[in-house]
């Protein structure tokens, strides 16, 4: 079996990509160790930038996204007894950012990709790569499939960057001393937008999916199972971390997904060896705290699929060569994003009253001085 380009992963990534390769006229082939039904109903990340927006609608898989998003306009920063919005919409006229459950993409690039006839193989087994400095193939359950390129999209725990040679690759590595607890809730929100709540217990965000699908994530230790957290201990905990200013209630509901995901910022460089090219959380992680993880996947083979467009239709390689000079620009600014916001928001084991000071003051700042609220609003919408 032969392709252009082999990707190994149906995650956005590896979907994303494999549909602008499509619509370049660009054949690939897909290959995911998961079934269909398990990667459509993996529950992420759910904020859209508006440059993925962008990409999606101009990809021609926006539809839904366009009529089901929820575009929304600023955030809620709260801490001690007050909540401050950053409103992007007076900030940063015409940007903003569509909630939309990561599950969602997915799900409209697979019936995109399938619909156009596209090669997904779900469910595949030891899927392993071969001679990347030259001609690059892959194997998988017994089967060969040769390629000119390769796009390792499998994720922070995939088999793609494993493959290059030991030394060739340096990472960097944060790991945090907590986890997020995420739920899904059959409840409304209890707000219009999105709280990133401080409080002395712990960080807690409120989020949504829908009109009728509620969000929250909670900040747990680090070895936490999502079974320690019973439904009544979550709400309390919500409630206490949420409930800090006056007239704000709560909604409860029925708890429908529990999940715990670790705290890491992570980067390999160079996102590239011979015709291997990473893509998305296989070649960097961050944590959630700034909704970034998706959106760097997305500008990464946004970037890629460029390059690779130029590639087969001259035959020339520098676009590629640049790949990862390209990208890592955004991903380092994204991690210093994600640090910054997940050190501004947490509690730390190690934090003395004044460490807990200067998190308050900086909120103070944020929320008193235009400048450092467009800082935030900018980051968070994403640049351009
Ligand atoms: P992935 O979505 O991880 O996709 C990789 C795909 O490769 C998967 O389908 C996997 O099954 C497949 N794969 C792996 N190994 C192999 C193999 N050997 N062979 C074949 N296929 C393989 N970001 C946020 O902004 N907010 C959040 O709340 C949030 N929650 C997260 C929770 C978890 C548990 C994780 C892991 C990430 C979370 N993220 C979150 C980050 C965001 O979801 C990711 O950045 C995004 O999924 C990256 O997309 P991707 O396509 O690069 O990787
Ligand atoms: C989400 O809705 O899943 C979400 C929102 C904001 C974040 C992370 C996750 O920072």
């Amino acid at each position: 079996m032969r392709t252009q380009v082999g990707i190994i992963g149906a995650g956005p990534a590896g979907l994303l990509l494999s549909h602008l390769l499509h619509l370049r006229g660009i054949s690939s082939v897909v290959l995911e160790k998961r079934s269909r039904d398990h990667v459509e109903r993996r529950v992420r990340a759910g904020v859209l930038e508006h440059g993925t927006v962008d990409t999606l609608v101009q990809a021609g898989v926006g539809a839904r996204l366009l009529r089901e998003g929820l575009p929304h306009h600023g955030i809620e920063l709260r801490y001690g007894a007050e909540s401050h919005r950053i409103a992007f919409d007076e900030l940063l006229p015409g940007r903003s950012i569509t909630v939309y459950g990561q599950q969602e993409v997915v799900k409209d690039l697979i019936a995109a990709r399938l619909a156009a006839g596209g090669d997904i193989r779900f469910e595949v087994t030891d899927v392993a790569l071969h001679a990347l400095e030259d001609r690059p193939y892959l194997t998988f359950g017994g089967e060969r499939l040769d390629c000119d390129v390769i796009a390792g999209c499998d994720g922070f725990h995939g088999v793609s960057r494993p493959a290059v040679p030991d030394g060739v690759l340096t990472t960097y590595e944060r790991a945090y001393p907590f986890a997020w607890l995420g739920i899904l809730a059959r409840v409304p929100p209890s707000a219009e937008e999105l709280i990133y709540a401080r409080t002395d217990r712990g960080f807690a965000l409120h989020s949504m999916r829908s009109p009728e699908v509620s969000r929250f994530y909670l900040q747990v230790p680090p070895d936490t199972s999502a079974d320690d957290w019973p439904d009544e201990r979550i709400w309390a905990e919500l409630k206490a971390r949420l409930e800090t200013v006056p007239g704000f209630t709560l909604a409860t509901g029925e708890i429908f997904d529990k999940g715990v995901t670790p705290m890491r910022g992570f980067v390999t460089e160079p996102m590239q060896y011979g015709r291997l090219y990473l893509a998305g959380d296989a070649a960097h992680i961050v944590p959630p705290t700034g909704a970034k993880g998706l959106n760097l996947a997305v500008a990464d083979v946004r970037v890629l699929a460029e390059a690779l467009d130029a590639f087969f239709a001259t035959g020339s390689a520098d676009l590629l060569d640049g790949y990862s000079r390209a990208c890592l620009k955004r991903v380092w600014r994204a991690q210093h994003f994600s640090w910054w916001m997940t050190t501004l928001l947490h509690t730390f084991d190690t934090d003395d009253d004044y460490g807990r000071r200067l998190q308050v003051s900086h909120l103070d700042y944020i929320t008193a001085s235009e400048a450092a609220a467009t800082t935030l609003a900018e980051n968070y919408v994403g640049l351009p």
